[in-house]
This record gives structure tokens, C-alpha cells and sequence, in this order.
């Protein structure tokens, strides 16, 4: 997730894109830049690092133009350097560009201006796109910046949300989106564009939110948005009311309640672009088998913390099932001191969200010591974790503010279940075509979970009962057991309501002595293999008097059992089903928390990153 901004008008540029660029720092930090046309050519501004570092930046005082594009990132392709950071220019220099988003067929795309002999100088996705324009106006001196974005949009699969400036245009900002938001306003003899509301508030509150596979072109106070094909189409405008505060979490009323919400798009991005539609392969680049000795381990570590450990003990049963190699999981501040046998055959995989969890890099460490091969599985490009190991899988969930992690787990849960798909396709355990029916079925997930977002009232309305209750239970089997953890964990971090998960086997060997008519107990017992024994369990709690909850799929037969609720959730293989599943959990904490008054966001005692031991 990155943010971008632009500005065209009769002001200096400069401080327009910093003021917005300010305001679109929570979607990313790691550089920033801005591009201004200053009349002859186009002045393009970059640092590594937060925003404050390319503010002091004195370059930025000479440029005076009244066009320009400015854009903070989080990295997703090439790691955070001046060289990556945005904005890009074309080998002339004749456009420059921001985006927002990930361009899926980019090697596609780069090795056919490679062939054509453009030379590149990022890593970037984004520079492949800049090269492209480029390329189409060098080869059509007649082209105009809108129909070059339109052209090459048609080439693009995967999402963006871009801004560009063309040198013989001086007065133009074109922009573009599909799957990845962009809004556009105006403010007396000035045009805006910005990934988000907050960016343009102080100038405006009327403003055009861009469609998918629309164009807007904007010269000064004159927006005029078009399909992809040129039409002249009906732009969708919208009057803001809320206040900053609220625009920047989007007009949810927590970073945690809008988070839970972007899971759909974020999801997606953590999936897309991984099937190479002319092999049928499953591609995960980040893994090169042969440097990395993959297809060789004999045994796999996860090492986590927290929410991370939960998300690595779905990957267990995956990586167990799918490439049948035996997986054991720890909690990384124990790790190292518990004498772990490992060796050269051993892959040890570390899940952070943050990269920079203190117990979780020493494990990782200890296990390099050791010979073992490190994959991370983090959230955070260029993080200590990422840089130590020796591969990396990146979540693309953006970053995350809230304390609580939310769509970082699920994001988690599907980078390791691809990996689990991807060791069993290089070991020969699955063959390609069930790989790429699991594959298939994973991109359903995005849609799935935006189907339980879509209706939360019977959520709501649970957690008004749960507002007075002083402990709580959560049964899960199988890979539902680490949903039911994190459903705990959620509830107990934000809500502070005592929150116990068990294997749903488990409950009868003692803590079933708690339940009594005040008690809820939630069950997760969507389609798996041991359904019918996770209702017998619930039957045991049923029977004891407990508040029965159940996290199930639609049309399921209770066999006799009366829930008191039931939160129903779309119908998915059982080890993608702690995606969709945990949705539910998280509202239903995040409602609790609410209706107890508590401040959700930054709940008490505890940090987003935990960097000592
Ligand atoms: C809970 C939560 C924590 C983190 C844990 C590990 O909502 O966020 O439990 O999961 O502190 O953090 P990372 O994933 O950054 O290593």
C-alpha cells in the first residue's frame, strides 16, 4: 500500500504534495518522492526513509513549477532505496509516474521493453509502467498523455492507482486506477488527485472517486474523467463531511475497524499474480528452489509470536498435509533455549508481521547458526528479519496501525498456506493441477471474506450480550484450533474479557468445571474432516449449560444442537477456512471492545512492535 498525490494549478506544487503526502503516511514510510514539471523538464525529488527526510531534502526549495506528482511507499517490489522510491521517469524522461498497487505481469512487461532496448534503473513494478508510456509516446510523437495511460492500462493485470506528468504537457496531471483507490477535486484554479480523502480535505471536501479502469485528466480546475477506451463518462462525486481524523481512518471510526475491512483488497494482493497461467504452476519468485535446497528439508520449525504463532500453526497443517514433511512450531521466545535438533535439512520458517520482533530474529538467528535454512514471512520490506534470511515472503497487507493485528493474520495464513501449496508442487507431493485447483479456490477467499463483512448484525448483536461477561471460551479443531486462539486473543488484547481457547476435545479434560449458563463458548465448526466429532464437543458444553456460538457454514445440521447464535460464513477448503472464519472473531472482539468502552486501537500495556526479549 503506498499513497500518492498530485497537484496542477496556479500555486507552487511543492507544498500541496507534501501537505498530502502527510496526510497518506499511514499507508507507507519507507521513501518518499515528488516530481515537479518546471517549465523545460521534469524535477524528480527522492529519499529513503520517512517523509520528514525528503521535507528537508534541499533540493526541494529550487523546484518551482506549478505541476507535479508526489508519492510515500511501502515497498513491495525492490527494496526501500532512493533508486526504487517513486516518482518514475521513462528512459527520456519524458513522463513521470506514482503508483499505487502491484502490476502483476511486470516481468512480462519489462522483458518486452528489455527486448526493445529500454534500460531500466529500479526493481521496481512501477518503473515498468512509467517505461511503458514512455515508450508508447516515443513511438507515436502524436500520443497524448491520456490516451498513452490508456493504452498501456490496457496492458496491466493487477491493480494500481497512478498519477503521471508528461514533459510537453505542463499543465496535466492523468490518472488512473483499478483496484486500488483514487479520488480526485478541485480548489479554485487548482486539480487534485490523491489515493485518499485525506490528502486533498484541506483544499476541498468535493470530490470524484474514481472507478475501476477510468482515467481522469485534470488541468487545472477541469477534471475530465473517461472509460479506458476514451468515453467521456459520468463522474461519481461525492460531498465529505467528516472531520480529518476520520477521513484518514476512512471514515471508520478506528485504524482497527478499517483494517478489518480492507482484508478483501489486502487478501488479494497477498494472492494475486502467484499462477503462471501458461505452465498452470504455482510461482512463488521469492523462493528459488535449487539456491535455497527446498526440495530437500526434512523437517520444518515455525517460529512465532502472538497472533504470528497463531497464523504459523495453520501453516503446520498445511505444510504437513500438502508436502507431508514433518512441521513443528514454537513460540519463538522459547525456541532457542529448549535445544531445537536441527541442521542443514532443516527450513525453519519465521512469521512476524513487523519484522523486527526481538524473540522472533533471535530464533531465526540461532537457527542460521545452526545451518538451518531461514524463510521469513513478514509484512515489512527491508525489515532485520527480511534482510537476515535467506528468502522472504512477503504479506502485501500495507501497513497496519492498529495495535491488534488483523488483516496481517489473514494475509498471513495465505502467504504460508502458498508456500505449503508451493513445497508440496517442488516435492512432487501434489500434482500441478490440484495445486492450481487449491490455488484457484484461495482466490475465491477475497470475496468470501467480503461476504461476511458485508453483514455483521448478527455480530453486533452477540457482543452486546458478551458486554457484561467476565470469561469466555473459543473450540476449534484442526486448523480452526489457532482461529479459535486468535479469536481468543483478540478478545482478551482490546476487549480485556478473560478469553480461553481449547482444541474442542480438550475441554472435558478440565475447564469444562467453568462452564456454567453465563459462560459463551464459541465453536468454530465450519466443513472439515472432524465436524462431526467438533459437534460432539459441542454437544459436552451444550449439555453443561454453556452459551452455545457457533462459527458454521450455511445449511449445516447441528445434529439436536440449539445454538444460541450462529455466525454463519461462506464455505471454503478447511485449511483456507481460519481466513474467512477469523473475520467473524475479530468483529465480534472489536464490537465487545466497543460496547465496553474500551480504547481499541491502543489497548492498554501493550506495543505494536515488541523489540526486546
Ligand atoms: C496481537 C499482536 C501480537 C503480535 C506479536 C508478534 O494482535 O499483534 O500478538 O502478533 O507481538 O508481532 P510480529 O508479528 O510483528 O512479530
Amino acid at each position: 500500500m503506498c499513497g500518492i498525490v498530485a497537484y496542477t494549478g496556479d500555486g507552487r506544487a511543492v507544498p500541496y504534495l507534501l501537505d498530502g503526502l502527510a496526510r497518506l503516511e499511514y499507508r507507507g514510510y519507507d521513501s518518499a518522492g515528488v516530481a515537479v514539471h518546471s517549465g523545460a523538464g521534469i524535477d524528480v525529488v527522492r529519499r529513503t526513509g520517512k517523509l520528514a527526510a525528503l521535507e528537508s531534502a534541499a533540493e526541494l526549495d529550487a523546484l518551482g513549477g506549478t505541476t507535479g506528482i508526489g508519492h510515500t511507499r511501502w515497498a513491495t517490489h525492490g527494496k526501500p532505496c532512493d533508486a526504487n522510491a517513486h516518482p518514475h521517469v521513462d528512459a527520456a524522461r519524458r513522463i513521470a509516474l506514482v503508483h499505487n498497487g502491484i502490476i502483476e505481469n511486470h516481468h512480462e512487461l519489462r522483458a518486452e521493453l528489455e527486448a526493445g532496448g529500454v534500460e531500466f534503473g529500479s526493481d521496481t513494478d512501477t518503473e515498468v509502467v512509467a517505461q511503458l508510456i514512455g515508450h508508447l509516446m516515443a513511438r507515436d510523437p502524436d500520443l497524448r498523455l491520456a490516451d498513452a495511460v490508456r493504452t498501456a492500462a490496457k496492458r496491466l493485470d493487477g491493480a494500481f492507482a497512478l498519477a503521471v506528468i508528461a514533459v510537453d504537457d505542463p499543465d496535466l496531471v492523468v490518472g488512473a486506477r483499478r483496484a486500488a483507490p483514487l479520488v480526485a477535486g478541485t480548489s479554485g484554479a487548482a486539480g487534485l488527485l490523491a489515493s485518499d480523502i485525506p490528502a486533498i480535505l484541506a483544499e476541498t471536501r468535493d470530490v470524484v472517486v474514481l472507478d475501476d479502469d477510468q482515467v481522469v485528466e485534470v488541468r487545472g480546475p477541469d477534471l475530465v474523467v473517461t472509460d479506458i477506451d476514451g468515453e467521456v463518462v459520468e463522474a461519481r462525486r461525492t460531498h465529505i463531511t467528516w472531520d480529518l481524523e476520520a477521513a484518514e481512518k476512512g471514515g471508520y471510526e478506528t485504524f482497527m475497524l478499517k483494517e478489518i475491512h480492507e482484508q478483501p483488497r489486502v487478501l488479494a494482493d497477498t494472492i494475486g499474480g502467484r499462477l503462471d497461467t501458461d505452465t498452470g504452476q504455482l510461482v512463488l519468485d521469492e523462493l528459488r528452489t535449487d539456491e535455497h535446497g527446498l526440495k530437500t528439508v526434512d523437517k520444518v520449525f515455525v517460529v512465532a509470536c502472538g497472533t504470528s504463532y497463531h497464523s504459523g500453526l495453520v501453516a503446520k497443517y498445511a505444510i504437513e498435509h500438502w508436502a507431508r514433511i514433518p512441521v513443528e512450531i514454537d513460540v519463538a521466545s522459547e525456541f532457542r533455549y529448549r535445544d531445537p535438533v536441527l541442521d542443514a535439512q532443516t527450513l525453519v520458517i519465521g512469521v512476524s508481521q513487523s519484522g523486527e520482533t526481538a524473540d522472533t530474529i533471535a530464533a531465526c538467528r540461532y537457527a542460521q547458526e545452526l545451518k538451518a535454512k531461514v524463510v521469513a514471512v513478514t509484512n515489512v520490506v527491508d525489515s532485520t528479519m527480511a534482510r537476515e534470511a535467506d528468502a522472504v515472503i512477503y504479506t502485501h497487507a500495507g501497513p497496519e496501525v492498529s495495535v491488534a493485528a488483523s488483516k496481517t493474520f489473514t494475509c498471513q495464513i495465505a502467504a504460508l498456506d502458498l508456500l505449503a501449496l508451493w513445497l508440496a508442487q517442488v516435492r512432487g507431493t501434489l500434482y500441478s493441477s490440484e495445486v492450481a485447483t487449491l490455488v484457484d479456490q484461495m482466490h475465491r477467499l477475497p470475496d468470501q471474506v467480503a461476504a461476511v463483512l458485508a453483514d455483521l448484525t448478527e455480530v453486533e448483536a452477540e457482543a452486546a450480550v458478551w458486554k457484561d461477561a467476565a470469561d469466555a471460551f473459543y473450540l476449534g479443531r484442526g486448523p480452526a484450533f489457532p482461529t479459535a486462539l486468535e479469536g481468543a486473543l483478540k478478545m482478551k488484547e482490546i476487549s480485556y474479557l478473560h478469553a480461553e481457547a481449547y482444541p474442542s476435545g480438550e475441554l472435558k479434560h478440565g475447564p469444562l468445571a467453568l462452564i456454567d449458563d453465563d459462560v459463551p463458548v464459541v465453536s468454530v465448526v465450519t466443513a472439515s474432516k472432524v465436524h462431526a466429532k467438533t459437534l460432539s464437543n459441542v454437544a459436552e458444553v451444550a449439555a453443561r449449560g454453556g452459551r452455545i456460538v457457533l462459527v458454521a457454514n450455511p445449511g449445516t445440521d447441528f445434529g439436536g444442537i440449539e445454538p444460541d447464535r450462529v455466525f454463519e460464513v461462506p464455505e471454503t477448503h478447511e485449511l483456507f477456512a481460519p481466513v474467512v472464519d477469523s473475520v467473524v472473531l475479530q468483529v465480534l472482539a472489536y464490537y465487545v471492545a466497543t460496547a465496553r468502552g474500551c480504547n481499541v486501537d491502543k489497548p492498554r500495556n501493550l506495543a505494536k512492535t515488541v523489540t526486546v526479549e
